[in-house]
């Protein structure tokens, strides 16, 4: 049989697990690509993302026949209620507790995916090897050893793990787990770009529980994606997957990040977006506006770019003003706030997207990010591709904040870039999905 060029790929780098290539190419026979008459195998992928406050593991199959995915399991643990405190993530904060979760979440995702097996005898491992590459992992270690020791391999043709952009300190804790489990299991890694999973889960449709259609060959090329999270705004090119160019960005706080700076300024916890878009929402039911308008900064301007930092501190004098004048920022006066700060953000968001959809005459626009969670600038957006009489694909509400269901799709159709645990991986905070152009 003809070798499948990823898996050789990966093989040259990686000698010391030749047995596992003996074992993709011709035991579970990896379609040779000039056949064409074999049946091909579902591809296996575990998704593992740590790029800020979620721990998450996902397990999918992707049968590239009939162009489906099914999401085996998926699991995401928050650290929401540990960050609050602080008010926003604290990065070695988040390190240690991706470190004391990861097992327990990727455990979850197995059971669920029925592929979680304890072994009758303990599975040999070279403990020097883990040691060295969990050294920066010392909480994480001894779970490690206990676990792979107990554990069955379980069915997996990839492990995806996120390698930025992110923090870093939480980005190695992903990267290590992953490189310890390529090292025991066999199995190839694909580092992943956390941004370009945000485009990649809007790029699926749910058929029925757990099935979803792959939709990346049925959207017409370029396309136009925005980004809006707790660290990023942009709009990107989407000339073909894998190939991203971004055409507008932030030039200052990111969208959540406004979201979530606005909360604090009147008094509501971290993160701020749900809650300012629950008040908004309860503020719109019951006709409470705010006392004074806010600025869309930028709106105006002729490019793609945004500036969300004047936003924040325009609503931050708006409550000193209040203050002066001995106006309490009660639960109303909040709500009316937290509504006015919405309606500005998402007209400038809403302004930006027509900017560029006219600009690139695209079919499609994909939306991805935490930030998409919000139903009024969903709504507003659908809306926009309704006037502009083009596609909108956004993600289901549950997948729209971080997961690892984006990293193991973007592990998919990157897995001609697996590389065995022993090829040097980097932690990468400021990874850009692609060039500014
Ligand atoms: O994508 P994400 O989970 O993490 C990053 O990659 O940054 O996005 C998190 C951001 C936070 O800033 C949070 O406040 C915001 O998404 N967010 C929302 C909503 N849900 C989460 N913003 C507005 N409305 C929401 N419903
Ligand atoms: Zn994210």
């Amino acid at each position: 049989m003809k070798k499948n060029s990823d898996s050789v790929k990966w093989f040259c780098n990686n000698a010391r697990i030749a047995q596992l290539v003996e074992h993709f190419l011709d035991v579970d026979g990896v379609p040779d690509s000039s056949s064409g008459a074999r049946t091909m195998k579902p591809v296996k992928i575990l998704g593992i993302e740590t790029s800020c406050d979620e721990t998450a593991v996902s397990f999918i199959e992707v049968n590239e026949e009939s162009e489906t995915v099914k999401i085996l399991g998926n699991t995401v643990h928050s650290q929401i209620d540990i960050h609050a405190q602080y008010g926003g993530v604290f990065p070695i904060l988040a390190k240690r507790e991706h470190q004391i979760n990861l097992i327990p979440v990727l455990v979850k995702t197995l059971t669920e995916a029925g592929d979680f097996a304890r072994t009758e005898t303990k599975v040999k491992i070279n403990e020097t090897e883990i040691d060295q590459i969990l050294k920066n992992e010392s909480e994480l270690l001894p779970h490690f050893k206990k676990f792979i020791s107990n554990t069955k391999k379980p069915d997996v043709d990839y492990i995806a793990v996120t390698v930025g952009p992110g923090l870093e300190p939480a980005l190695w804790v992903g990267i290590n787990f992953a490189r310890a489990l390529s090292h025991v299991w066999n199995i190839p890694i694909v580092p992943c770009n956390h941004m370009e999973g945000h485009v990649l889960t809007a790029l699926i449709e749910k058929e029925k529980a757990g099935d979803y259609k792959l939709l990346d060959k049925k959207i017409s090329y370029p396309a136009l994606s925005l980004l809006i999270s707790g660290g990023h705004t942009q709009i990107v090119l989407v000339e073909k997957i894998g190939n991203y160019k971004i055409v507008g960005e932030t030039r200052d706080d990111a969208v959540g990040e406004c979201f979530d700076k606005i909360a604090r300024t009147l008094g509501l916890p971290y993160p701020g977006g749900p809650i300012i878009s629950k008040l908004a929402r309860e503020a719109r039911e019951k006709g409470i506006t705010s006392p004074e308008p806010l600025p869309r900064p930028m709106i105006k301007s002729n490019d793609m770019d945004f500036s969300f930092s004047g936003l924040k501190t325009s609503v931050l004098y708006l409550t000193q003003r209040l203050k002066e004048k001995n106006v309490p920022l009660d639960n109303t006066m909040v709500s009316g706030i937290a509504r006015e700060a919405e309606d500005a953000i998402t007209d400038v968001i809403v302004a930006k997207m027509k900017k560029a959809v006219e600009k690139f005459a695209v079919e499609t626009i994909v939306i991805g990010g935490g930030v998409i969670a919000n139903t009024n600038i969903r709504e507003h957006l659908e809306k926009l591709a309704t006037e502009c009489s083009i596609k909108i694909l956004l993600p289901q509400f549950d997948h729209s904040t971080d997961n690892g269901l984006m990293i193991a799709l973007a592990g998919y159709f990157n897995k001609s870039k697996a590389v065995g645990f022993d090829i040097h991986l980097k932690a990468v905070g400021t990874l850009p999905i692609g060039p500014r152009i």
